[in-house]
């Protein structure tokens, strides 16, 4: 496996003693998230899951001391339901712990527009074939360490992993707010595809082939 390394930054493969600290900068990069919400052991779990998983691509940016600056994570279109299916229950299971959170505003937002997307569907654009498409399901730097090019040096090593797994695209979602992100994806250029007006979210999609 090819990773490459550059200035004072490593990436390697996500392991399991990297995931606390990985879900500490998680959690830190992504304060008021709706995942943050359900507590440590839904992110614990949710990075396992990755780290795991041996068709999946889990990384992690480590600093001179070998610390996890930063990480990305991503898995086989055809496997988004099993972990989706996994993570309900973690996320169920931080609710009943916390039950005061489903009148959080960010959880209340989030409930409403999956209710709305039921009732009225958007039309969305499909990808085919699933099989052969990698989705990149989160990245986070820590913001100690944001805008100092450890996103890009993130994207440019899960891109050359999709590669050597043979997928034939990458696919990823932003919110359309998420400047910074949003200018990684273009900056790596990534293509946007699809913009859904009501949920405010991009899609972004590189062909490896
Ligand atoms: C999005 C994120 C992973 C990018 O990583 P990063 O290390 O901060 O980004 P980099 O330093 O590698 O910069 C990548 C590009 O982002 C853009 N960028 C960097 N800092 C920026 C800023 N303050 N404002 C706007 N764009 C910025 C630049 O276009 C840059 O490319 P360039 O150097 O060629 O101009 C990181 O900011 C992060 O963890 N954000 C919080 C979590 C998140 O939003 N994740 C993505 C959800 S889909």
């Amino acid at each position: 496996m090819i990773l490459p390394e550059s200035g004072r930054t490593t990436v390697s493969l996500m392991n399991k003693e990297h995931i606390h600290d990985v879900v500490t900068l998680h959690k830190e990069a992504y304060a008021g998230f709706t995942n943050v919400l359900f507590g440590d052991k839904y992110l614990f779990n949710f990075m396992e899951w990755f780290a795991s998983n041996d068709h999946c691509i889990s990384l992690v940016s480590l600093n001179d001391k070998l610390e996890p600056t930063g990480y990305v994570v991503g898995l086989p279109l055809s496997e988004r339901e099993a972990l989706k299916k996994r993570q309900l229950k973690w996320a169920s299971i931080g609710l009943l712990r916390r039950p005061y959170l489903i009148l959080h505003p960010t959880l209340v937002k989030k409930v409403f527009a999956f209710a709305k997307s039921k009732v009225f569907p958007i039309p969305t654009i499909r990808l085919e074939p699933r099989a052969g498409i990698v989705g990149l399901v989160s990245i986070a730097v820590s913001p100690s360490e944001q805008g100092t090019g450890v996103g890009k040096h993130l994207l440019a090593s899960f891109e050359i992993n999709a590669k050597q797994k043979r997928f034939d695209m990458m696919r990823l979602y932003v919110d359309s707010n998420n400047a910074r992100a949003r200018n990684a994806y273009i900056s790596m250029n990534w293509t946007l595809l699809e913009t859904d007006v009501e949920s405010g979210s991009i899609m972004f999609t590189k062909k490896l082939k």
